[in-house]
C-alpha cells in the first residue's frame, strides 16, 4: 500500500536556486543558511521518498491571468522547468507519477473537491527550488513529483480550511492506492515576505515562529485564520503560507492517529528580502 511518511514545509525563495546553480553555497552570505538546511538534506538521504506530493504556487509562468485554476494537480508524465526571464534553470526535467496522480485525481474529485488537471506545465521556481534544497545537484531528481499548484496569488484565494480538507482528502487517496510507496508530501512558500510597496523586506520573526507551533501543534485552529491576518503580520506574499496547511492535513493526527513528529526545524534570515523556514514532520509509526 501507498504511505503518507512525512510532511515537509519550507520557502522557495528563487536566490536561494540560483546560489546553487551558480556555485554560491560556500560563500559568507549563504553558507550559514546551507548549513542550516544540511540536518535536512541528511534526513531525507535516510528517509528516501518515492513520490513527492509537491504543493507550491505558480509564479505567472505556468498560468497568466488569463487562466487562474486554484488548485492545478500535475497528472502528467513529465513537467520542464520554466523559463522565468533568465531562461530556464539547470535543473533536471520533474519526471511525474501518472498512475498514483490519476488515482489521487479521481479520489480527490470524487470526495468533492474540484481539481484542475494539468498534463502539461512547465513548473517554477515555486517547484523546483525545494527539490533543490532537499537533493541539490542531481543529474536526476531522485524521486518521482505529483505539482500541485495552489493560486495564492489573485484573489480569491482558498482558505486554509479548505487546504487543511484537501491534504487529508490527498491521504485519504494515497490509503486507498495499492503499490508499495513511499511519498512525502511538501507544502512549499513563506514565511514573512513582501516584494514591493512600502513594506517590502518585511520580517516578522515571533509571527512566524507562532506559526510553527500553530502548524505542528494545532493546525485545526490555525486553518481558521483569516487571509487578512497572514498579508497584515507576515506581508502581501505571505500568504503562500496558507499552503502548508494543505501537507499539514495529510497528517495521521487529522485521521484520528497519533500526532506527527519533529525532526528538523530551521528559521533563517535573510535570503533574499525573505525569511526562509524549514520543517520536516514524521509520521508517527
Ligand atoms: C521571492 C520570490 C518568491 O516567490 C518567494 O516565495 C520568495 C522570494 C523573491 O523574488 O525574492
Ligand atoms: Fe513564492
Amino acid at each position: 500500500m501507498a504511505r503518507i511518511t512525512a510532511s515537509l514545509y519550507m520557502s522557495h525563495v528563487p536566490a536561494i536556486g540560483a546560489a546553487i546553480d551558480e556555485g554560491l553555497t560556500d560563500e559568507p552570505y549563504w553558507k550559514p543558511l546551507f548549513e542550516g538546511i544540511q540536518p535536512a538534506r541528511d534526513w531525507i538521504a535516510e528517509h528516501p521518498p518515492d513520490v513527492v506530493i509537491l504543493v507550491y504556487n505558480d509564479h505567472g509562468n505556468a498560468f497568466s491571468f488569463d487562466l487562474i485554476p486554484t488548485f492545478a494537480f500535475g497528472t502528467g508524465e513529465s513537467f520542464m522547468p520554466a523559463d522565468e526571464g533568465w531562461g530556464p534553470r539547470p535543473v533536471p526535467t520533474v519526471i511525474g507519477h501518472p498512475e498514483l496522480a490519476a488515482h489521487i485525481a479521481q479520489s480527490v474529485i470524487l470526495d468533492e473537491f474540484d481539481l484542475t488537471l494539468v498534463n502539461k506545465m512547465p513548473v517554477d521556481h515555486g517547484c523546483t527550488v525545494p527539490l533543490s534544497m532537499m537533493f541539490g545537484q542531481p543529474d536526476a531528481w531522485p524521486c518521482q513529483v505529483i505539482p500541485l499548484a495552489v493560486n495564492v496569488v489573485q484573489y480569491p484565494v482558498p482558505t486554509g480550511h479548505r487546504c487543511l480538507a484537501l491534504g487529508q482528502a490527498i491521504r485519504r487517496a494515497v490509503d486507498g492506492f495499492d503499490d508499495d510507496l513511499n511519498v512525502q508530501i511538501w507544502g512549499t512558500g513563506g514565511m514573512s515576505h513582501q516584494l514591493q510597496g512600502r513594506r517590502a523586506g518585511l520580517i516578522n520573526q515571533p509571527w512566524d515562529n507562532e506559526f510553527f507551533e500553530r502548524m505542528i501543534d494545532d493546525p485545526v485552529d490555525l486553518a481558521r485564520m483569516p487571509h487578512v491576518d497572514y498579508v497584515r503580520e507576515a506581508g502581501s506574499e505571505g500568504i503562500e503560507l496558507v499552503m502548508w496547511l494543505i501537507a499539514r492535513g495529510a497528517m495521521g493526527d487529522l485521521a484520528g492517529g497519533a500526532a506527527p513528529t519533529e525532526a528538523h526545524r530551521l528559521y533563517h534570515v535573510p535570503a533574499s528580502n525573505t525569511a526562509v523556514g524549514q520543517l520536516i514532520l514524521e509520521e508517527a509509526s
